[in-house]
């Protein structure tokens, strides 16, 4: 079995098959992670480069952990202390580090379109780490893992996205690849946040939380992105956490249990609060350990393609 593609840009038209074979071998990468020499020789002599062009906690480590997991030979590339801050540009710096003969690109970059501008320009898989409000595909990805361990399956569950719609790379690849998978999706937050055409990916936009809260049986909780100018979009953080932030009381007042995940990072007391982030419905540490076994499972399929 093999995917569809070269190459992960996103989750739009990932096909059923590709998904259900990528979250069912990183079930067998999550038993390597629970084995006291978390390490197999799958990617051997590969070469990969983590090309970070904007911060990351989570994704950046876990890719790094990812490929020394399969033994593949791991490169970090920081702007802050490449020849970027020298004026070098974008394919100049992607020239030199493929002449270095490198097999596979991770990227993450500010700019949507960027993976694919790579793929245009370098023989190398190249895998989205994330660009602008665009596509997060391993994100969704882990998700996706993570609400199926959890549930047992993705067809027919109900799931809705919560904050930040119109800005959230997130959101975009969850809708996109929870569609394929069968599941229900909606999406919750102020107005302003939702997309006009958000109906037309096959997407109920609901406006109250306690409705999204009643009807769905998973919450993906999206980060208030502050530093994407989020704040314009609504009058104050606090008005903010007063309508949509997910608090103990609320989900009490509802009576409901369901599953809570949240992306990280997480800005307690805003979206979230510390109460549900540590409770007893959410499952934000295990998206995060699940996130290194879906990673190891996208690189292997993609560095073992013929
Ligand atoms: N969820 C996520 O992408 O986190 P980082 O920005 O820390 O990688």
């Amino acid at each position: 079995m093999s995917l569809s593609g070269r190459h992960l840009l996103g989750m739009y038209n990932v096909p059923k098959n590709d998904i259900q074979l990528i979250l069912d071998t990183a079930i067998t990468f999550k038993e390597v992670l629970d084995r006291p020499i978390k390490r197999v020789p799958t990617l051997q002599g590969k070469t990969i480069v983590n090309l970070f062009y904007e911060n990351s906690t989570r994704t950046r480590i876990s890719f790094e952990l990812a490929e020394k997991r399969l033994s593949a030979d791991a490169l970090n590339f920081s702007v802050s202390t490449s020849s970027v801050s020298k004026g070098e540009s974008f394919k100049d710096t992607i020239k030199n580090i493929e002449a270095m003969k490198v097999d596979m690109i991770v990227v993450r970059h500010a700019a949507a379109g960027v993976p694919y501008y790579l793929t245009q320009i370098s023989d190398s898989n190249v895998i989205n780490a994330g660009d602008g409000i665009h596509e997060h595909p391993t994100q969704a990805l882990l998700d996706m893992y993570s609400i199926r361990e959890k549930l047992g399956k993705l067809e027919g569950i109900k799931v809705c996205i919560v904050g930040d719609i119109a800005h959230s790379r997130v959101a975009l690849s969850n809708i996109y690849g929870l569609k394929t998978m069968g599941a229900e999706v909606s999406v919750c937050g102020p107005s302003t946040m939702i997309p006009k055409f958000i109906e037309e990916l096959g997407v109920k936009a609901i406006h109250n939380i306690d409705e999204a809260i009643q009807e769905n049986d998973v919450l993906n909780i999206l980060r208030i992105q502050l530093e994407r100018k989020a704040r314009e979009y609504f009058p104050s953080i606090r008005e903010y956490q007063r309508y949509f932030g997910i608090t103990e009381a609320r989900l009490n007042k509802n009576g409901k249990d369901i599953l809570i995940l949240h992306p990280g990072p997480i800005n307690r007391g805003v979206e979230i609060s510390s109460e549900v982030a540590d409770g007893p419905y959410q499952i934000i540490l295990n998206q995060v350990t699940n996130g290194v076994a879906v990673r190891m499972a996208v690189l292997y399929l993609l560095g073992t393609q013929n």
